[in-house]
């Protein structure tokens, strides 16, 4: 049985969510494995649109047991609000069909307050973070001081493990001029809410092996994409998380023989939140377009994508990092009407053609896109559900990319919608 593992290729937001979604009608276990609330991931079925970013993707379907692992950093008050959310649109959620690694770290609101000041610090370089305490979380669970779903069973250690958390930080707050945390309110404010996430605490790893030995297929959920990775991304304009297919074991307690396929969510163009270079951004009318026709804000914090051309050279580095077998090429109908497609296929620095990203910021911010032009289509590809009814340049578009990229084109997303997807190869099938 194949085990599919699904991970963002550029900077986020590919359609991740939408395909999760595609595909985890031909699984029957979604699980999320890295990054946190920082994630925002769309589905829209039949005109329903749910936003998920906690979540996995498969709460949607019926019959489909959700698990979040212990790679995922949990803020339990966000995570109990899209419970809320999603109960509220119909939706079932139970200890029975979603189950938390009891393993995983916890976002506190110190982790939040944190984020939100060493962002608003001009001390610091800005990162442009969705400031949902993912970074000051990631960097407790390092310094193994962290607070784990597990702790809050267990009363009488909680206060001496959240003592040496909240003394570790108060020293933080007191070089950057901030009132000190009480441990005690600490401790009862996690208390408040524990009784809510505890009946989903499980033994992730133990409930994923058993699946797999009852037959069971397995899709994994990443967050973000590969250049948002903290080791091959466009470091310290990441997140804090590694975000290539690797994760999806270690962050759920699988081995290495879990997975057996890769799919890269692709978007046509690019887009990127935040700060941090950029090579192909489009800061004029053409940004503008994409970013019109593809509604490009942020699922989760609202803000403004910024838009640009494909880079080829930059999703070429992310198929080899990430290990990715096949893409899922998304939003291709955005392009529809453009005159011409660029695709960046190399760039210059210092009057030197290079055909990989360097790895100082200082050059990536530097260097100038090289491009190849491609003819455009004027008729409409939206909601196209065979390769007949895309226009021929469109059919050409994708297949220059693959030959630039160096990997096939498994699915095609034409329309924000479930059904409006094109199987060229299932992955689950590979
Ligand atoms: P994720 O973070 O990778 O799950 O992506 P987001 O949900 O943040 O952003 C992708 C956006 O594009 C969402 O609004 C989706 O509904 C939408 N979307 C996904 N696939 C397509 C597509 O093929 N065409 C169009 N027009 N929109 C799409
Ligand atoms: P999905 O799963 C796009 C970006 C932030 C910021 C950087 C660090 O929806 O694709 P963080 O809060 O993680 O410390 O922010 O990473 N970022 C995302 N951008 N999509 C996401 O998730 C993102 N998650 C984080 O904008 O630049
Ligand atoms: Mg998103």
């Amino acid at each position: 049985m194949a085990n599919v593992a699904v991970i963002g290729s550029q900077w986020g937001d590919e359609g991740k969510g939408k395909i999760v979604d595609w595909l985890s009608n031909r699984s029957d276990v979604v699980v999320r494995f890295q990054g946190g609330h920082n994630a925002g991931h769309t589905l829209v079925i039949d005109g329903v649109t749910y936003k998920l970013a906690l979540l996995p993707s498969g709460i949607v379907r019926g019959g489909k047991l959700s698990v979040i692992g212990n790679g995922v950093v949990i803020d339990p008050w966000a995570l109990s609000k899209e419970i809320k959310y999603i109960t509220d649109l119909g939706i079932t959620v139970t200890s029975e069909n979603l189950k938390i690694a009891e393993n995983a770290t916890l976002i506190l609101p110190l982790h939040q307050k944190l984020d939100s000041l060493r962002e608003g610090s001009n001390k610091n370089i800005k990162i442009g973070t969705t400031k949902r305490g993912i970074g000051p979380a990631y960097e407790d669970k390092i310094g193994r001081r962290s607070i784990r779903l597990a702790d809050l069973a267990n009363k009488d250690t909680l206060s001496d493990k959240i003592e040496r958390l909240v003394n570790h930080h108060n020293i933080i707050l007191r070089g950057m001029g901030h009132n000190e945390l009480n441990p005690k309110e600490v401790f009862n404010e996690l208390l408040s809410i524990a009784d809510e996430i505890l009946p989903y605490k499980a033994r992730v790893s133990s409930i994923l092996s058993d699946a797999r030995k009852a037959g069971k297929r397995i899709l994994f959920e990443g967050a973000q994409g590969v250049m948002l990775d903290i080791d091959h991304g466009t470091y310290p304009f990441v997140t804090s998380s590694n975000t290539i297919s690797p994760t999806a074991l270690s962050g759920v307690g699988q081995n290495i023989k879990a997975l057996n396929f890769v799919l890269g969510i692709t978007k046509a163009y690019t887009t990127r939140v935040g700060e941090g270079p950029f090579p192909t951004e489009q800061e004029n009318e053409i940004g503008e377009e994409l970013g019109k026709k593809g509604h490009e804000f942020g699922t989760n914090t609202g803000r403004k994508r910024r838009c640009g051309w494909i880079d080829a050279v930059m999703v070429r580095h992310a198929i080899e990092v990430g290990g990715i077998d096949g893409i899922a090429l998304t939003k291709l109908d955005v392009l529809d009407g453009f005159e011409t497609i660029k695709i960046c296929i190399g760039y210059e620095l210092d009057g030197e053609i290079i055909n990989y990203l360097p790895i100082a910021s200082e050059d990536q911010f530097r260097i100038k896109p090289i491009y190849e032009d491609v003819k455009g289509w004027s008729d409409s590809t939206y909601g196209a559900r065979s390769w007949n009814e895309l226009p021929a340049e469109a059919i050409k578009y994708v297949k220059r990319l693959e030959e630039l990229v160096g990997c096939s084109v498994s699915l095609l997303s034409t329309s924000p919608e479930r059904e409006d997807t094109i199987l060229v190869k299932d992955p689950f099938e590979d």
